[in-house]
């Protein structure tokens, strides 16, 4: 199906945190495809979700915990083999489930042979697959370009035989790639090629943004020069960041995608201004089918700041193109305990579930998100990662003893005391959890046509709720989201006055009830109105 991606719900899968196959206290793929009934066995009773993005799980020394690539085409042995990537793989198109993998394509392991090879000789034809520099004047780095990860400093790592400096824009462990270099393209497009052919169904992209570099190495103005990765405007204008070249990269990767038939990239395109951000679709739909939409993932907890997030990208929006709306990654705290969901008696997670599957956009759930997962602290003799990303990674909760669940005593990651209350396992047997909520929700996006690939616009409404239509094949839809902790009233367009209700988070609202413009809405309550033909 051509643009199958377009009316998708995504999952992302940390393979390290994510199913414990064989008990060593570290995620794996057998441990994946043992659970994929958990994320589409075919019923309402699953989330029936349609596609996996697949943090990297490729041979890694991992200082970066898998983001530092030795070899782009094989897998880690504590994930497991090839074969169990293609029974993976098999196992989820079986189900109709899509797979696509992450594609780092800024940098690799300094472990990577290409990189040990560059390194071992100045002359060496693969030293130019890397970025070198001879020292400043007085011996130091380069220029004033910095890590992503203030705990490390420099972007440069000298490499202390050859005295010249390599360029590590995130770890000294991963030797930025030089995409100006056309052998190492090659060499990169034949990555995505043989993942394509094995039959992936496309990429998440690293950090695309950043595979071009100032040719000159120029320092950074220096009102610039300290900005770090996430959400801060200078570090757009960068020079290693955002430059006009890397479009054509992009254009580049996209035809090798293009050979095969209906794969996607989705990219994490880390940039804040929104007219930047969408020049990643191309211009005629030659670069990235999505991105993630930055500004959504860091929004506060208000109607309004929603409703600016997504009113800054939806219009800019060419046709071909969609965000990708996650709550939570990998690299940022679970919104859970980001946006406070839980507080209460967990409304607000569900009005936030209901907020990202009804927008238009490509929702992705985070592993976990599903059953309220919080952050769990590390304490520091068992933090793991470089930018104390550790407490977003723990291990799936599935419920002790139960299949590819953690043990607690060997899992890499600490888990929680309350690990047990809150699981896969617990709430799957009872119809008020937030999973159940969430495959409640899920299944009605499924056999929603509005939801799937209807119009968006935006209801008139008080400040504290967001508010809108969805329409698609002479049925229409209203999202009406209560952000305040207070009730509200119900709006409705003035020529449907009254509506019916297909969902709500709020287990005591009777479906199919109606209600009319000025009921009441109770406080952070979420409701999908049927509209009248008339309002169509
Ligand atoms: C991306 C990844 C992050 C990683 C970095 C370097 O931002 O999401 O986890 O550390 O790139 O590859
Ligand atoms: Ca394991």
């Amino acid at each position: 199906m051509r643009d199958w991606w377009r009316s998708a719900v995504f999952y992302q899968i940390y393979p390290r945190s994510f199913a414990d196959g064989n008990g060593d206290g570290i995620g794996d793929l057998p441990g994946i495809t043992a659970r994929l009934d958990h994320l589409n066995d075919g019923s309402a009773a699953s989330l029936q979700i349609d596609a996996l993005w697949l943090s990297p799980f490729f041979p890694s020394p991992q200082v970066d915990f898998g983001y530092d690539i030795s070899d782009f085409t094989a897998v880690d042995p504590v994930y497991g083999s090839l074969a169990d990537f293609d029974r993976l793989l098999d196992a989820a198109h079986r189900r109709g489930v899509r797979v696509i993998l992450d594609l780092v394509l800024n940098h690799s392991s300094t472990q990577h042979p290409w990189f040990l090879e560059a390194q071992s000789d100045r002359r060496s034809a693969r030293r130019s697959w890397y970025v070198w520099a001879d020292p400043a004047p007085d011996g130091g780095p380069p220029n004033n370009w910095l890590s992503s990860f203030p705990a490390v400093g420099s972007a440069w790592t000298l490499d202390k035989p050859s005295g010249q400096y390599f360029l590590t824009t995130f770890t000294p462990a991963q030797a930025d790639l030089n995409w100006h270099n056309p052998e190492l393209r090659k060499a990169m497009h034949e990555v995505m090629r043989f993942w394509l052919a094995r039959g992936v169904d496309g990429f998440r992209l690293d950090v695309p943004h950043r595979l071009a570099k100032n040719a000159a190495l120029r320092d950074n103005p220096p009102s610039l020069a300290a900005a770090r990765r996430f959400m801060h405007h200078a570090v757009d204008r960068q020079r290693h960041i955002d430059l006009p070249e890397v479009h054509e990269t992009l254009r580049g990767i996209r035809s090798v995608l293009d050979e095969f038939e209906d794969r996607v990239l989705l990219g994490e395109v880390t940039i804040t201004d929104p007219s930047r951000l969408v020049r990643y679709f191309g211009d005629q739909d030659d670069e990235l089918h999505m991105v993630f939409d930055v500004l959504f993932w860091n929004s506060e907890w208000s109607a309004a700041a929603f409703r600016a997030a997504i009113s800054a990208i939806d219009p800019l929006l060419p046709p071909w193109s969609l965000p990708c709306r996650a709550l939570s990654t990998h690299d940022h705290v679970r919104a859970t305990s980001r946006l406070r969901l839980l507080e209460g008696d967990g409304r607000r997670a569900r009005l936030a579930a209901m907020m990202q599957m009804t927008l238009r956009s490509v929702p992705c759930i985070y592993y976990g998100e599903e059953i309220g997962m919080t952050d769990v602290p590390v304490p520091p003799e068992r933090a793991k990662d470089v930018d104390r990303r550790d407490a977003n990674r723990t291990p799936m909760q599935w419920g002790s003893g139960t299949l590819g669940a953690f043990d607690p005593s060997t899992a890499w990651l600490p888990m929680p005391q309350d690990r047990d209350r809150i699981s896969v396992l617990r709430q799957a047997a009872d119809p008020c959890s937030l999973l159940a909520f969430y495959r409640q929700l899920l299944a009605y996006r499924r056999r929603s046509n509005p939801l799937q690939h209807g119009s968006f616009a935006w209801l008139s409404s008080p400040p504290e709720l967001l508010a809108y239509s969805r329409a698609a094949e002479g049925t229409a839809i209203a999202v009406l989201l209560n952000f305040a902790r207070h009730p509200s009233r119900v709006v409705l367009p003035p020529e449907a006055p009254s509506a019916t209700v297909e969902l709500s988070t709020d287990p005591g609202r009777a479906m199919g009830s109606a209600v009319a413009s000025g009921a009441l809405l109770a406080a952070e309550e979420g409701l999908i109105l049927r509209l009248p033909c008339a309002a169509h």
